[in-house]
This record gives C-alpha cells, sequence and structure tokens, in this order.
C-alpha cells in the first residue's frame, strides 16, 4: 500500500483519460473498472454510451446528461489503494466541462490510438493538463490493429506535444503479427492470447523470461530479430524512467497495449498503481493548502444542470483538498461567506450513485445545488481562505444571440447568468452592447443545449447567428485597451462577463499579427474565475 495513508485511510489516486474520440477511452475505462474490481463484466460503460450516441435530438441531450452525471466520476480499488477516475466527456459531449475536469485531477493518461498518433482533441487536452504541469502517463492503444512505427509514434509525441517518451514496456509486432509487450523493468515479455469474449472478462497472460530461449521460437525469426534490435536501441539510446521527472510533467512514460483484448491493462496498472502520485497541495489566498491539514476544505469543478424537468435543481461536484468530510457536515461557503450543510452528498459510480458517509482528499463529492454553487467555489471548515480561481478556457464557437420578443430580455439576461455561471457558455460583448451579447462555447453542441434550456426553462426564443470567431484571447499588460486594439482586422474587440479585454480572432494568422503588432502584450488562452 502506498504510504501516504492519512488517519488510516485507503490512498487515493485521482486522475482522468486525456484522448481524441474513439482512441478507446470508454474501453478502457470499462477494463480499469473490470481489473480493480468494480465490475465483473466489461459492457456497462459501453452500454451508457450506446444510449449516448443514439440520435441528438433534445429528448436523448436529456438523458445523455443524465448519463453524465452519474458518471462524473468512477472508482475502483487496485492493490490497497483507490482510484477515482473523473469523466473528460468527449465526442458531442466535449465542452469547457471536460478542460476543467482537469484542473480537478491529480495526474492524467494520455490514450492514443496507435494507427492515429497524436490528434486535435488529445492535443488541446495535452495543452490543459501543461498549464498545471500534471503529470501524465502515456497508453498507445489497439495494438492488436496495424498500427504505426512505435519509434515514429513516439517522435510525435516528442515533436508535437515536447514531452519525452520514456517507454515502459516494447510491443513486439502490430496487428495480425502482434506478438505482446516486452517489460523492460522485468526484462520479460508478456504474450498475448487473443480473448474469445471479445475482452469481457479478464485476460490470463503468460510471460516468458527475454532470454528464454524458447522466446526466438515463439516469436519467429524476423519479429524476434527487431525486437532484439529495437530494444537494443530503446535500452541504449532511452533515458530511465525517474518518478521525479514523471510528477513535474518533463517525462511521459509509455505503455502499450490494446484495451479491448484486455491486453497491458493489468501491467500498465500494475505499474501506474505506483508511480500515479498522491492528492498534491493547492495553492489558495492562505498559500498552499495540503491533503494532511485537518481542516476540510474542497472546490467546485463542475455544474452540472438537472435536465429532468420534475428536478429543476443542479449538482455541483467538487474535489476534497484537505481534511475529511462526513456527512451532514456544515461547511462555510467561502463566497457567500455563510454556513451549509452539504445536502445529500453522492458519490457517482456508472449507473449508481451512492450517498456518501466520508470523503478524503482526492475525492469528488457531489452535491445538489440549489443555486448557490458557482465554478471555482471554496467550501470549508474553520478559518475561511479561497483555493485560487479555476481557469476559463478560450471558446472554439462563437455566434450572436438575439431575442425574438424584446419583451422577454430580462428573462433572457437571466437566464444567460445563470447559465454561464454553470460554465457552460461564456458571454461577451463590445462595451455599450450588451443586449447583443456575444456567446462562446468549447463544443458546438453547447449552443443546442442553451437555445433549447432558454426556452424552456425561461420562456425565452432566440435566435443564433453563428460568427466566424475561432479563438478568444484574454489581452492583458500595458496599454491593453479596446482602443488601442480596435479598427485593426484583428477580429472583435471585446469584454468578457468580468469585463476584462477579450479579442475574438478569426484565425491563427490574425492572431499571430496581432501578437507582432504588440509584442508587450500577452494574448492568453485562459482566464480565471472572478471570485467576486
Ligand atoms: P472512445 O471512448 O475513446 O470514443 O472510444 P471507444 O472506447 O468507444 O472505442 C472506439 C472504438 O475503438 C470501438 O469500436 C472500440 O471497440 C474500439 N477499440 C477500443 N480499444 C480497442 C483496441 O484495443 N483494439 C481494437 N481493435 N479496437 C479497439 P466500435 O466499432 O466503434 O465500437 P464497438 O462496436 O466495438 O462497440
Amino acid at each position: 500500500m502506498p504510504s501516504d495513508a492519512i488517519d488510516g485511510h485507503t490512498p487515493r489516486r485521482t486522475f482522468a483519460i486525456i484522448s481524441h474520440p474513439d482512441a478507446g477511452k470508454t474501453t478502457l475505462t470499462e477494463k480499469l473498472l473490470l481489473y480493480g474490481g468494480a465490475i465483473h463484466l466489461a459492457g456497462a460503460v459501453r452500454a451508457s454510451k450506446a444510449r449516448r450516441h443514439a440520435t441528438s435530438d433534445w429528448m436523448e441531450l436529456e438523458k445523455q446528461r443524465g448519463i453524465s452525471i452519474t458518471s462524473s466520476v468512477m472508482q475502483f480499488p487496485y492493490a490497497g489503494t483507490r482510484f477515482n477516475l473523473l469523466d473528460t466527456p468527449g465526442h458531442q459531449d466535449f465542452s469547457e466541462d471536460t478542460y476543467r475536469t482537469l484542473t480537478a485531477a491529480d495526474c492524467a493518461v494520455m490514450l492514443i490510438d496507435v494507427a492515429k498518433g497524436v490528434e486535435t482533441q488529445t492535443r488541446k487536452l495535452f495543452q490543459v493538463c501543461r498549464l498545471r504541469n500534471t503529470p501524465i502517463a502515456t497508453f498507445m492503444n489497439k495494438l492488436d490493429r496495424p498500427g504505426r512505427d512505435p519509434f515514429e509514434l513516439m517522435t510525435e509525441v516528442e515533436q508535437l506535444l515536447g514531452i519525452r517518451c520514456v517507454p515502459v514496456t516494447w510491443p513486439i509486432g502490430m496487428g495480425p503479427d502482434f506478438k505482446g509487450v516486452y517489460d523492460r523493468d522485468t526484462r520479460s515479455v508478456l504474450l498475448f492470447q487473443r480473448n474469445t469474449d471479445h475482452g469481457e472478462s479478464m485476460s490470463q497472460a503468460r510471460t516468458i523470461a527475454a532470454d528464454d530461449p524458447a522466446l526466438e521460437e515463439i516469436l519467429g525469426d524476423s519479429l524476434y530479430k527487431a525486437f532484439r534490435d529495437e530494444t537494443e536501441l530503446v535500452d541504449g539510446a532511452g533515458e530511465p524512467f525517474s518518478a521525479e521527472r514523471f510528477e513535474k510533467g518533463e517525462i511521459t512514460p509509455v505503455f502499450w497495449g490494446s484495451a479491448m483484448t484486455n491486453f497491458g491493462v493489468e501491467p500498465f496498472l500494475e505499474k501506474f498503481h505506483r508511480f500515479a502520485p498522491p492528492p498534491g497541495p493547492r495553492a489558495s489566498s492562505k498559500g498552499l493548502v495540503t491533503p494532511a491539514d485537518k481542516q476540510f476544505s474542497a472546490f467546485v469543478f463542475k455544474v452540472q444542470a438537472n435536465m429532468d424537468k420534475a428536478h429543476r435543481d443542479r449538482v455541483a461536484f467538487m474535489r476534497v483538498c484537505s481534511g475529511k468530510f462526513t456527512s451532514g457536515m456544515w461547511v462555510r461557503h467561502a463566497r457567500l461567506g455563510k454556513e451549509i450543510r452539504l445536502s445529500r452528498p453522492q458519490q457517482f459510480f456508472a449507473q449508481e450513485r451512492s450517498a456518501v458517509d466520508e470523503a478524503w482528499p482526492g475525492d469528488v463529492l457531489g452535491v445538489f445545488d440549489p443555486g448557490m454553487f458557482r465554478i471555482g467555489d471554496t467550501l470549508l471548515t474553520g478559518e475561511a481562505f479561497h483555493f485560487d480561481a479555476v481557469p476559463r478556457f478560450s471558446p472554439e464557437h462563437f455566434a450572436r444571440l438575439r431575442v425574438k420578443d424584446p419583451s422577454r430580455r430580462k428573462q433572457f439576461l437571466a437566464g444567460l447568468s445563470q447559465l454561464s455561471e454553470e460554465g457552460t457558455v461564456q458571454v461577451f460583448a463590445s462595451p455599450g452592447q450588451e443586449q447583443v451579447p456575444i456567446l462562446g462555447v468549447v463544443g458546438q453542441l453547447q449552443f443546442e443545449v442553451l437555445v433549447h434550456r432558454l426556452n424552456d426553462e425561461y420562456g425565452v426564443e432566440v435566435i443564433l447567428e453563428p460568427l466566424p470567431y475561432q479563438h478568444a484571447r484574454w489581452v492583458r499588460g500595458e496599454g491593453a485597451n479596446i482602443e488601442a486594439l480596435e479598427g485593426k482586422g484583428y477580429g472583435a474587440c471585446v469584454q468578457d462577463q468580468d469585463k476584462n479585454l477579450v479579442v475574438l480572432f478569426k484565425s491563427d494568422w490574425s492572431m499571430g499579427v496581432a501578437e507582432r503588432d504588440f509584442p508587450k502584450l500577452s494574448f492568453s488562452a485562459t482566464a480565471l474565475w472572478d471570485h467576486a
């Protein structure tokens, strides 16, 4: 058992998987739950995903929201450790929540399809992890299918993402020739056996020492030679794994496997549980808050609307950062300066919710929210402080909203304000033009949700006019004002909800021009949530 157990509770490891859609995140999640003994047959997670993708009409969206809520965090035990796997929604569900969830994780597993390499969403999510130097382990997936050369894949990771790769295992063959993976640590080869049940149950892999003469026979001449040459190269040229450099986010340990066939999942977990970092300290107005602090503290990283019409409340997800939470406990809401009782705290596992009796640093609690929580809120006992703000991320889609019936404007603004508090949409406006705001979202689907909810919950019909911007950049530095930047053709010069200066750019090119024209200003892709 890792040695960081505080007050005798099971140590926590809180992580998220970052990947591009279809790389196998659902499959790997399921296999981790399977090996952790949290489910007995793979299939449960996949079934809910199938429903998610059935159609994107509103009724389905509602169901989809329900599922997103229930799968916000999944727990599984492994080797005396409790893993909390935070769900990072992808596909149509991709949104700012996906980015923000990463701020609540202590490390990430980057999942890459060996046939595709580093794809766009992986790149974006990787950059978000970089903001906090979150340690990242890499799992190269789908070895049972033909893929790209392993050296080429690692070079791509290093060049595109700027992180050194340290292979922990090494693949032997791929696709029809896939024979297994070599564990560099134990100098043994885990032999691949195709499962007959599509990986629903755990596989019993056979291991053989790399210097066992039988290996040559098993692999055949050409694969054996390739294996020898490649591992020699890796051993000679590669650097050894260093936990310290991993924790600083400087290197990524690389694992190879096939989640679908369960191959390589257990060796991955076996190593991951040893080096995944324990819950870390968090910056706050009183300095670093460490998990060993007795004072209970947590911050809200996600607010999710309840789409069930019978229950209009929301669920706020908070990550425990220090101390111990017990059910029914009174806590202080730092922003409101109010004592509150966290009602019906729950933890969510796959499709089931269960009441929480106690929670420790690294755990995530979902509490029903009558409308009092905002992203970034701090909950605590004892002396008041607040955690440093959770970032806002640059939206990637923009649109203007017009209200069909001007007499509903008040309801419209109230609705927008609430929806922006939930963090699904960001509101920008040119000074004096607040009546016709520009909305920004990270995932296109959020616009559909927005239009529907304004109508459904606030009785406001709106017309959405897409705008051609691609990036929002928060502009800071001496001389950063609208007058200086306007009229130069960069894009729209606007303000965010907190009146910060933002330029909405149509392209990378125009952004580059602005950066060159104003070398002393910073154009940042993130901003912080205001605590006021
Ligand atoms: P995602 O959550 O990252 O979007 O990916 P997901 O797990 O849904 O996997 C996407 C597709 O890739 C699925 O196929 C899945 O079975 C397949 N897959 C995942 N891991 C592996 C692997 O290790 N090897 C191979 N060969 N395939 C893998 P699908 O056809 O879209 O769905 P299904 O019919 O298998 O359910």
